[in-house]
């Protein structure tokens, strides 16, 4: 749990990168010596993260804040829909490996924040698994069509991402502060572990160890509550209510 998704985008960005350069004997420790020594020692110019035009800016925030530069946040025009487009990810990947840089994540956006869009999630993810890249998905927004029968089918490849950052206090309607990393592999957040002496036994349950933040409230009750009060089948009809109400929005 993260108390948003500015935090989940950024811990998510944050395993991929340990993930990339995994601590090895003999060589330098990204969380210890920093991204110029690990970078020197894989003799690479720079670490990147593509994503489009529309990925919210908290990835750029997140490319910052861990010391690879907002500059190596390479942005993917969108299509006429307002979504990533494919041929231009796959330029963009060939271009990286031609100059030798290193690619931290994919990231693609199931929901963007100024129009709802969803990035072509199956279609990214075999590009991501095709370059053994880590594959982010920011459902921030989007997320919660998951509850959906009607909708969830828009998702479709969500599954196969490495991590996914969904925020419930959008629209699993939590109160503000309440959001996931979900992580494949949650042992990839173990390459960025600090431990303290006053933790007195290994198996203390302190989430601090292995996430940005420290000390947090409870909010994951709120959620585990909701789940249990409403379960599945309740989510799903204030789905079915609110889907239709709605109706898209078309350019005028
Ligand atoms: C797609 C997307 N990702 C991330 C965020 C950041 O979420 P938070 O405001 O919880 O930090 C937002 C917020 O609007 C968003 O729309």
């Amino acid at each position: 749990m993260t108390s948003c998704g500015t935090i989940a985008n950024a811990t998510a960005l944050w395993c991929a990168r340990s993930r990339l350069f995994p601590p090895a004997p003999e060589a330098p420790n990204v969380e210890h010596d920093g991204l110029k020594a690990v970078l020197d020692h894989h003799d690479c110019e720079r670490a990147v993260i593509l994503a489009s035009n529309l990925a919210h800016y908290s990835v750029e925030k997140a490319a910052g804040r861990l010391g690879l530069g907002a500059s190596n946040l390479l942005r993917v025009p969108v299509d006429a829909r307002q979504r990533l487009e494919l041929p231009a990810l796959r330029k963009l990947v060939a271009h990286c490996h031609k100059r030798r840089w290193r690619i931290v994540a994919i990231v693609a956006v199931a929901g963007t924040t100024d129009c709802g869009s969803i990035d072509p999630l199956a279609a990214v993810a075999e590009i991501a698994a095709g370059e053994g890249v880590h594959y982010h998905v920011d459902a921030a927004w989007g997320g919660g069509l998951l509850f959906s029968e009607k909708h969830r089918s828009k998702l479709e490849g969500i599954e196969c991402a490495d991590s996914i950052t969904l925020d419930a206090h959008k629209q699993l309607h939590m109160p503000i502060g309440l959001s996931l990393v979900l992580l494949r592999d949650p042992a990839t957040a173990r390459a960025m572990e600090i431990e303290a002496n006053y933790m007195l036994r290994d198996d203390s349950g302190d989430l601090g160890r292995v996430s940005m933040e420290g000390s947090r409230p409870g909010m994951a009750l709120f959620l585990h509550a909701a789940l249990e009060i409403f379960g599945r089948s309740g989510t799903r009809s204030w789905w079915t209510v609110v889907s239709s109400a709605c109706r898209p929005v078309r350019p005028k």
